[in-house]
């Protein structure tokens, strides 16, 4: 068995974001633990490499050639602008050429190229690729997700003390107390394992693929999740804000799951205490922030 679409121009798309998946993730793994020139961004934690840049320039031209008039999304800017606005457009392509690159820059292996497609504003086509292991996942929606020919399927489990979870942390965590750091804390004490590896895309990934019962992060942007989200949802995976409303696009805050623990990890995130990077007592232990 095989992914196929359900109609010819999304097995267009898909076809095409699968090599031009294959084509980055290749760029990726030749480029991994070589000496790479490395810049930062936001913050001193938020890192570029010539490799982000090489990918999404292979990626942006690809699509321009295959798909001229089509709108395009991508992290590093050589797409058309910011995407504001191009929401309604035909088709849209949002893309994370190397998502995980902390861990690519110290030789973690732990990265992939993410590729999401919308058409209308309905996300539709799904390509992550992890380079190292040689795993494609894709989904097209109505027609499944897929880890190459094997069809994925999340996990059952609705008892959080079972579950393992993953989470990460944005690149302001220096100084912002919006720092996700309580809902860590709690979900370390009420959950089997978490799991924090710095690549949102596989971490969405895994919990399609059923090897994460649950996920959520905050402050993410559209290419971390746009492939992703509709990889938990063909998986039959449930998928919204920690509100319990749908995902928003924007990757501002997303929680995603098997379906039956939706409700109570939501509930667990929402009971962590209000706790903040700098309420920390003498021995550096996390104290609730005063009222
Ligand atoms: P990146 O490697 O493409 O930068 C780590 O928690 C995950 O969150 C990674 O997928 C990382 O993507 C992403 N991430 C964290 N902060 C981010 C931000 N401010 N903007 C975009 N992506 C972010
Ligand atoms: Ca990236």
């Amino acid at each position: 068995m095989t992914l196929v679409a359900p109609d010819p121009e999304l097995q267009q798309i898909l076809d095409l974001a699968r090599d031009l998946a294959l084509r980055a993730g290749s760029l990726q793994a030749d480029r991994y633990e070589t000496e790479l020139t490395i810049e930062t961004k936001s913050a001193s934690i938020d890192l570029v490499t010539e490799v982000d840049e090489a990918c999404e320039a292979l990626i942006v031209e690809g699509i321009r050639a295959g798909r001229p008039d089509d709108a395009i999304l991508a992290e590093e800017g050589q797409g058309d602008g910011d995407g504001d606005g191009d929401e309604g457009a035909g088709v849209r392509w949002i893309i994370d050429p190397l998502d995980g690159t902390t861990n690519f820059a110290h030789g973690f292996p732990r990265f992939c190229v993410s590729i999401g497609v919308e058409r209308h504003g309905v996300r539709e086509v799904g390509v992550v690729y992890d380079p190292l292991l040689d795993e494609r996942y894709e989904a097209v929606r109505g027609a499944g997700a897929w880890l190459g020919a094997r069809r994925l399927r999340v996990t059952h489990e609705a008892d959080l003390g079972r579950a393992l979870i993953a989470t990460g942390f944005a690149y302001d965590v220096h100084r912002s107390e919006d720092d996700n750091l309580a809902r860590f804390v709690h979900i370390v004490k009420h959950a089997r394992g978490i799991r924090r590896d710095g690549s949102a895309a596989l971490d969405l990934c895994c919990v399609a693929a059923g090897r994460l019962d649950g996920y959520w992060e905050i402050k993410l942007k559209p290419w971390d999740v746009s492939a992703g989200l509709l990889l938990v949802e063909e998986a039959g995976g449930r998928t919204s804000d920690l509100a319990g409303r749908p995902a928003p696009r924007s990757g501002e805050e997303i929680l995603v799951s098997n379906g039956p623990l939706h409700e109570t990890l939501r509930r667990h995130l929402a009971d962590a205490p209000a706790l903040s990077a700098d309420a920390t007592d003498a021995s550096g232990a996390l104290t609730p922030r005063p009222a």
